[in-house]
């Protein structure tokens, strides 16, 4: 086997379409000699006929990452397919409509409380539910939408971004000991199920397609997945509770 995840078992959340940027890591993750295995959220059936296009059919297993029930059995279910794994890719975010497209003021507890559970502290619950499987080298990634500014229209899944990143910190704080990184990629504006379903997000298309220095490809998934490759990988051995854009440059230009 060869490539710059040879050898290595990864667990990919997220895939919900081909589009999706977990699609792409898995993709890739496959093409560069990794074993992958899948949770899928809800539609089952979706998410396996989507994992038919990988290069190599991978298994799916059920996550809804709100459920303690799923999360105390994914180490036995991963455990069906490999012996360990290396890494864990959490690509996951979901937020309830009134979070987003201008209803900051008015979105209900109960309505933010789930955007954040599903978004933010979700990294952790799947980091543990899959540490039992994993030893020193291994990484964790997740996927963010830089965090450090108020945009319009994004709203609470802001706030629960700004959790994620914080998050991520923590988790590297506290798996460091075991040899464990945790990182992110700041991914630019993709057009994906879950940027479909924010009322407004041609906004940030929009400012992107005006601003980003290196231009930026609403359709293309592949930048943000070859930097999850390569914070899944042995090029990173000493980076962790880091954020990496790959946004074409966006964040680093004033308006
Ligand atoms: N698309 C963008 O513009 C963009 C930019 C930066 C970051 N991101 C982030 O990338 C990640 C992946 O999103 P995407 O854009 O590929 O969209 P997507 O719709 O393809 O993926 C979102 C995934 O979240 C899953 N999900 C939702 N609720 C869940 C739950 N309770 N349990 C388990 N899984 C659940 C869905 O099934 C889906 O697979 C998200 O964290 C998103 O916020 C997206």
């Amino acid at each position: 086997m060869s490539g710059l995840l040879a050898g290595k078992r990864l667990l990919v959340s997220g895939v919900i379409t081909d589009a999706s940027i977990a699609f792409s890591v898995a993709k890739l993750a496959q093409e560069n000699g990794a074993q992958v295995v899948l949770t899928g959220f809800g539609r089952l059936s979706l998410v396996e006929r989507i994992a038919k296009r990988l290069p190599e059919t991978a298994p799916v297993i059920e996550l809804d990452v709100t459920n303690p029930e799923h999360l105390a059995g994914l180490a036995d279910s991963v455990r069906e397919h490999v012996d360990g794994l290396d890494g864990v890719v959490h690509s996951i975010g979901f937020a309830p409509q009134s979070c987003l497209g201008g209803g900051f003021l008015d979105a209900s507890w109960e309505d933010v409380a789930t955007a954040l559970h599903v978004s933010t502290y979700s990294y952790k619950s799947l980091a543990t539910a899959a540490l039992p499987l994993m030893s020193p080298g291994g990484a964790v990634v997740g996927l963010t939408f830089d965090a450090t500014q108020a945009w319009p229209v994004y709203d609470w899944m802001g706030v629960a971004k700004a959790g994620l990143e914080s998050t991520s910190r923590y988790l590297a704080l506290h798996l460091g000991k075991q040899g464990i990184r945790s990182n992110l990629v700041a991914a630019g504006p993709l057009r994906t199920m879950a940027a479909k379903s924010i009322p407004g997000f041609e906004q940030f298309e929009d400012a992107w397609s005006e601003r980003a220095p290196l231009g930026w490809n609403l359709t293309d998934q592949e930048p943000a997945a070859r930097a999850c490759l390569a914070l899944l990988s042995d090029w990173f051995p000493a980076t962790t509770g880091e954020i990496v854009h790959v946004d074409g440059g966006y964040h680093a230009i004033g308006a």
